[in-house]
């Protein structure tokens, strides 16, 4: 499992509010300001710095952490970024905070940040003022903060730290894969389309690497005609934490017309073809091609790999 910290200082919230999403993007994880900082959290694999630029600088109190835990940062997936109104100047910064720990970072990003008059204590509010007057900016609010621009990024930290699993061959993997697929016969199929969301329960047969659905019918066809991407899970009863098994598929899905790969997927169910197709309600097939398996195993963990592995097709 990769655990992820995300450290950050923050003035008057932004930089606070970005850091607890990424931190729940990535969990497990904590996020902790620099004064909150534990020596048990240099375990962590995951490190997420974050600060606000204040009159063009990242906070002293940033740059102090890291140039003070060097040691043990530089053997981490390290990602850096900023809270600011100027994201030039932003990513400038924090690209020579990377230099100044000679650290080589997975990822940098300066995020929108916010300017709320009213919060400022009067020493910022008399320099904002003085500093909008001299670059001739109406005195008010500024509100470049996005919730999806952070989560977009949060994302993006998570993919680059699954980099950092420790993998299973890809043969191995498939194998497990393969087997835990074929020894299940009912996965939970999300599909969604704007607002509407849906999850249904659902018989499946694993042939020749895809998953194959029969079906009458119903409401998921109302997001699968309109998108074809959908997730889904196939996982044991929770037993006991040390025995965890389940699998998030992602990946699209397709209406199989009733040809010669619909016969020979009835045949592998063990249906008789005429029966089907001579049914006074029309049967339908959807096929699901992976893209990417998510396999969550207790059983990994205790062959020395990380409890979750991912293959990508
Ligand atoms: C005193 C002060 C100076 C600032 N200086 C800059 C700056 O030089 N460049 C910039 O892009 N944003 C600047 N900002 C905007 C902040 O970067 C932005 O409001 C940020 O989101 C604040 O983060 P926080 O809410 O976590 O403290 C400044 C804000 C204040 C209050």
């Amino acid at each position: 499992m990769i655990r992820t910290l995300v450290v950050y200082s923050s003035k008057y919230g932004s930089t606070r509010d970005a850091a607890k999403i990424i931190a729940l993007i990535n969990g497990p994880a904590m996020y902790c300001t620099v004064d909150e900082f534990k020596p048990e959290y240099k375990e962590f694999e995951n490190i997420i710095i974050g600060s606000p630029l204040l009159q063009e600088k990242l906070e002293p109190s940033i740059i102090e952490f890291a140039k003070n835990n060097r040691d043990w940062l530089k053997d981490k997936a390290v990602s850096l970024f900023c809270t600011c109104l100027n994201k030039n100047g932003g990513l400038e910064q924090l690209r020579s905070l990377e230099e100044l720990i000679e650290i080589k970072t997975v990822s940098m990003k300066a995020i929108g940040g916010r300017l709320v008059l009213d919060q400022l204590d009067e020493t910022d509010h008399e320099l904002i003022k003085n500093f909008f007057e001299y670059v001739k900016l109406p005195f008010e609010d500024m509100d470049f903060y996005n919730d999806e621009e952070i989560i977009q990024y949060a994302m993006k930290i998570k993919y680059l730290s699954e980099k950092n699993l420790v993998q299973l061959e890809d043969n191995k993997l498939k194998t497990a894969i393969d087997e835990f697929l074929s020894s299940h016969n009912t996965c939970t199929l999300a599909t969604c389309h704007l607002d509407s969301v849906r999850s249904t329960p659902i018989e499946y047969n694993y042939y020749n690497g895809f998953l194959y659905l029969l079906s009458e019918g119903g409401e998921k066809f109302a997001n699968l005609l309109l998108n074809k991407n959908v997730s889904v899970s196939i996982y044991e009863d929770f037993d006991k934490m040390n025995n965890l098994k389940g699998m998030q598929i992602s990946g699209h899905a397709s209406l199989i017309e009733h040809n010669e790969e619909f016969n020979s997927v009835l045949e592998f169910k063990g249906l008789d073809i005429k029966f089907i197709k001579s049914m006074p309600i029309k049967m339908n097939m959807i096929k699901i091609v992976p893209d990417k398996i998510e396999f969550l195993n207790s059983k990994f963990l205790d062959e020395g790999y990380n409890i979750k592995q991912i293959y990508n097709y």
